[in-house]
């Protein structure tokens, strides 16, 4: 915290968080105050090479007001999920300090500039919440000097974003208590553990989600008997069978159980009244299409999953990827010339049988998926130490972008 100590002016700290997909499903909330799940859940923290977020956080003397900037955009800081994970960030460091103010620590009291952008598009409707909350309370937690178990504030931001506050493999605990205490974030396994796994992320539009995930859980809370089942019964069973298969780096084992959660994620949604609709008839093209390259090959080479929006996220082993690539190429041939179609992590050239073709490739929808983002699960929030990098400049203002 010394490196922090406003000795006059700016203290400045940025971070940067990662996305994360789950594949035991979080839907449904028993305290929304508190953000507090009625089942645990289980996600990959996907690699910051491809998809992150990055923030800055400042506090000066000088400064008037709290102010935050998203994209670039001012945006209103008395949000409050953003209210929240400061007054708790701010709360640990009161608590760290032991009530009396340190002379060499930031002052709780200055007011503070924040500023974070993606390194994607927010138009490619890659959910950003979880990796902007845990960027949010990383780049916090720095300016201030804590150090303490932070998924418990990150989770008060946006449920989803506890689990982007470690790498690799993380299971969100739904916890018991009334106050949230135990509702927290663990890591399951690290980045390190499944060297061979792989993600591709096929981006299929720029549309805005029908019915936000938070509105949409609450409907479904108070609708769906089958969610109800779901949470008391289904996930606590598959959510040590998902462990198991992680464990033992089992990819048949995690692909089936992911695509699975993920159905039954969507079956709540319409068993939710009225019932809710994030797949559309291209999602279901692309599951068709994973289980005729799943039969064909006779057994699980790849599995999808999708969250509350019409983007496919698929797994597969590293010697999977280029054929599959083709599959997806051959089944959605770019609109345009094919520039960028592949992004992410190379991917290697992969030549397609006629009896793969004519067993897989049915139908082609042309331009239907914009492009396939190739990426690994990676590691938790990174402190970044260039001050370079910083997305606020000297003035406490954003830095104009190149
Ligand atoms: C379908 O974390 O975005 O992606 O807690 O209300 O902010 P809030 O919801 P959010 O919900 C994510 C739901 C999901 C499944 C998941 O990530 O587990």
């Amino acid at each position: 915290a010394a490196a922090m100590a406003a000795e006059r002016g700016l203290a400045v700290a940025t971070c940067t968080a990662p996305v994360n997909i789950a594949v035991i499903k979080y839907w449904g909330k028993r305290d929304t105050d508190l953000i507090l799940p009625i089942n645990s859940s289980l996600s990959v923290t996907l690699h910051q090479d491809q998809l992150k977020t990055t923030t800055t956080a400042a506090a000066s003397r000088d400064f008037t007001e709290d102010r935050l900037w998203l994209n670039g955009k001012e945006a209103d800081v008395g949000h409050p999920r953003v209210q929240a994970c400061l007054r708790e960030v701010r709360r640990l460091a009161r608590k760290r300090r032991g009530g009396n103010e340190d002379t060499a620590a930031l002052s709780l009291s200055y007011k503070i500039h924040i500023a974070s952008e993606n390194n994607f598009p927010t138009a490619a409707g890659l959910a950003s919440s979880a990796a902007g909350y845990a960027c949010l309370v990383s780049a916090l937690a720095r300016l201030y000097g804590v150090q303490e178990e932070l998924s418990e504030v990150a989770r008060q931001g946006s449920g989803s974003a506890c689990r982007s506050m470690f790498g690799g493999f993380v299971q969100w605990q739904r916890g018991e208590r009334p106050d949230g205490t135990d509702s927290l974030a663990l890591q399951v396994a690290p980045e390190t553990h499944w060297p061979e796994l792989r993600v591709l992320v096929l981006v299929v539009s720029g549309e805005k989600k029908p019915v936000g995930s938070t509105a949409g859980m609450q409907t479904s809370v108070e609708t769906s008997p089958l969610l109800k089942h779901r949470a008391e019964v289904v996930v606590p069973e598959r959510l040590t069978q998902m462990m198991q298969h992680i464990r033992e780096r089992d990819f048949e084992g995690f692909g089936q159980l992911a695509m699975r959660d993920s159905n039954q994620f969507h079956a709540t949604c319409l068993d939710t009244f009225p019932p809710i609709f994030y797949l559309t008839d291209l999602s279901r093209h692309i599951i068709a299409l994973a289980h005729r390259y799943n039969a064909h090959h006779g057994h699980t080479k790849v599995a999808y999953t999708f969250d509350a929006g019409p983007n496919a996220v698929i797994f597969a082993l590293a010697d999977t990827v280029a054929e599959f690539v083709e599959v997806v190429r051959r089944s959605f041939p770019p609109a345009t010339n094919g520039d960028q179609f592949v992004r992410g992590l190379p991917v290697g050239l992969a030549a397609l049988s006629q009896e793969l073709v004519a067993a897989v490739v049915t139908e082609p929808v042309p331009g239907a998926v914009q492009y396939i983002l190739h990426t690994k699960p990676g590691p938790g929030p990174q402190l970044v130490d260039d001050p370079s990098q910083h997305l606020l400049g000297a003035d406490g203002l954003p830095r104009s972008r190149a």
